[in-house]
């Protein structure tokens, strides 16, 4: 059995065959890692026009996703699967979506997605139907299509067995709440750009050092608010507080605020 199933609840499943129909998702399906369905709302439409969206009460622009539909589908996934089986609605609403969520969301054994359309869902969905909502940034989508798409491509990754071994997706950009270092490969010159000496010295601790260094120096300069989650050691937090006073640097984020430092913990 697969470890982790995956229910999508869509008006458009049509959408979804491009992006899992290649690549690393491809072969988790086809191997049995993780199990993707893919479920037509108009299938549960209301009466013998398959409604599925209605005007909404007190007037306004758009139609809004009607709640019968939405709940009679989570019911019959339910009852084929588990009753308790959680159910994410991709909503411009919900929590950010990011690489912690992605990780709790794989922790699970299944998944029910909704994507909404139209202006919006029937408030009773969020309320009594839906048990997280997510959303992958602020800005706004036509639909929750492209955004369970993200969802599930982050989520499956990290599915034990999905990425080979050669692919692990310990040292990716925040996996470790930093970004990741510089990749290089051949040729060692190119244009008479060379890589980085340190990597062809073929000493594994000093490689291993350098990338570290990397990674927490290209956070902080890309990202510095990324710092204040990492889990730097002293000797490491002392070397952002050099570089910060070397460029002098009072931007948005205080250097107290990295050098207090926190740890890898949801801040609330
Ligand atoms: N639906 C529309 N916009 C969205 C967003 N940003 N995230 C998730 N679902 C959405």
């Amino acid at each position: 059995m697969a470890q982790l199933r995956i229910d999508i609840l869509t008006l458009f499943p049509g959408m979804f065959s491009g992006p899992f129909a290649e690549s690393i998702v491809k072969r988790a399906m086809d191997g049995g890692l993780i199990a993707v369905n893919f479920h037509n709302l108009r299938d549960w439409g209301v009466g013998r026009h398959k409604v599925v969206d209605d005007y909404p009460f007190g007037g306004g622009a758009g139609m809004v996703m009607k709640p019968e539909p939405l709940f009679e589908a989570v019911a019959a996934i339910r009852a084929g699967s588990s009753p308790s089986a959680p159910v994410v609605m991709l909503t411009p609403q919900g929590r950010v979506f990011s690489q912690r969520v992605a990780a709790e969301l794989a922790a699970r054994d299944q998944l029910i997605l909704v994507c909404g359309h139209y202006e919006g869902i029937d408030e009773r969905v969020r309320e009594r139907l839906a048990t997280d909502e997510v959303s992958i940034g602020d800005y706004v989508l036509t639909g929750g299509e492209i955004a369970a798409m993200v969802v599930v491509d982050a989520v499956a990754r990290l599915v034990p067995g999905v990425l080979g071994s050669d692919e692990a997706a310990v040292n990716d950009s925040h996996s470790g709440g930093l970004l990741e270092h510089p990749q290089y490969t051949r040729p060692q010159s190119y244009r008479r750009w060379r890589v980085p000496e340190v990597l062809l010295s073929g000493n594994h601790a000093q490689i291993a050092k350098w990338r570290r260094e990397q990674s927490i120096l290209r956070t902080l300069e890309r990202r510095p608010e990324l710092l204040q989650g990492a889990a730097l050691s002293g000797e490491e937090r002392a070397m952002v507080s050099r570089k910060l006073q070397k460029k002098g640097e009072q931007a948005a984020i205080s250097s107290d605020d990295i050098l207090l430092g926190a740890e890898a913990v949801p801040r609330r």
